[in-house]
């Protein structure tokens, strides 16, 4: 492919940087966007600063797009996650808000134009906190849940229009988000970039890492889904 064009949505800082830092050494083009200024000041780069829960962030997105003349690939990377404070829920619907409905916004703008072209990639950056609820932090775990569940459908949806969307669920990564006390086979963040540009290679559905921590994930979903039925 001659021109590859990527939007990657929250890479001022974390994994979304370090995609982008990769994907322009790779000779992409790219857009990006979140709330801070970027540190990035290469040729083939613009920054757009927006964020993902304001009225106005589709037609800042839109922009982008038309600046770019569409993309071949698309990182939603912006997520936030607070631990529960009973006298602070807003803090778990902003969870929703950003890693959630943000990314369904994210959809709306850049799939139809990816539809139209009959090609194109979305890749979500989802958890492997997905498979249960979380008492420690209920809006980031039903955050990722929906959004692993909403990109499989939308994935299954948009086989037939040519465009190809893969969920990524990591574990720990060594970034600010990483808040828990205890981070069990974390992965740093070039880690977690090489898994990111391994999947826009490979294009699979669902790519979990580390692994070993993904299975005890499921195992754990299952203890945990258990408990809070009780
Ligand atoms: N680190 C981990 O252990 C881990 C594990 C599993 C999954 N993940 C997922 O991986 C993704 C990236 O996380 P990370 O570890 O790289 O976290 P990070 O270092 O905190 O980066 C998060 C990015 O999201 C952007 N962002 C947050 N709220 C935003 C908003 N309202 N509008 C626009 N951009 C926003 C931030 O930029 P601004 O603040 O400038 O807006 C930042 O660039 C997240 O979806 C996270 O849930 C991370």
């Amino acid at each position: 492919m001659d021109k590859r064009r990527a939007i990657v949505v929250g890479n001022s800082d974390g994994i979304g940087l370090a995609v982008t830092r990769r994907l322009l050494d790779d000779g992409w083009t790219v857009a990006g966007l979140s709330r801070s200024s970027s540190p990035l000041t290469s040729s083939g780069y613009e920054h757009h600063r927006t964020d993902v829960t304001d009225a106005g962030y589709r037609e800042v997105l839109a922009g982008a797009l038309d600046t770019l003349g569409g993309v071949e690939a698309c990182v939603y990377a912006a997520g936030i996650g607070d631990f529960f404070a009973v006298d602070d829920l807003a803090a778990q619907t902003r969870a929703l808000e950003v890693n959630l409905v943000g990314a369904a916004r994210t959809m709306e703008v850049v799939v139809p134009s990816m539809a139209r072209a009959g090609a194109g990639h979305v890749v979500g950056l989802s958890s492997l906190a997905d498979v249960a609820p979380s008492a420690e932090a209920p809006g980031y775990a039903a955050g990722k849940a929906g959004l692993s569940s909403y990109l499989l459908g939308l994935g299954g949806a948009l086989r037939s229009h040519g465009v190809r969307v893969s969920v990524v669920r990591f574990g720990f990564v060594d970034t600010k988000m990483a808040k828990a006390r205890v981070k069990p086979m974390m992965l740093s963040v070039d880690q977690a970039a090489d898994v990111v540009l391994d999947c826009l290679r490979t294009r699979a559905a669902v790519v979990s890492r580390p692994r070993r921590m993904a299975a005890l994930a499921r195992t754990a979903g299952v203890l945990l889904n258990v408990r809070a039925r009780r």
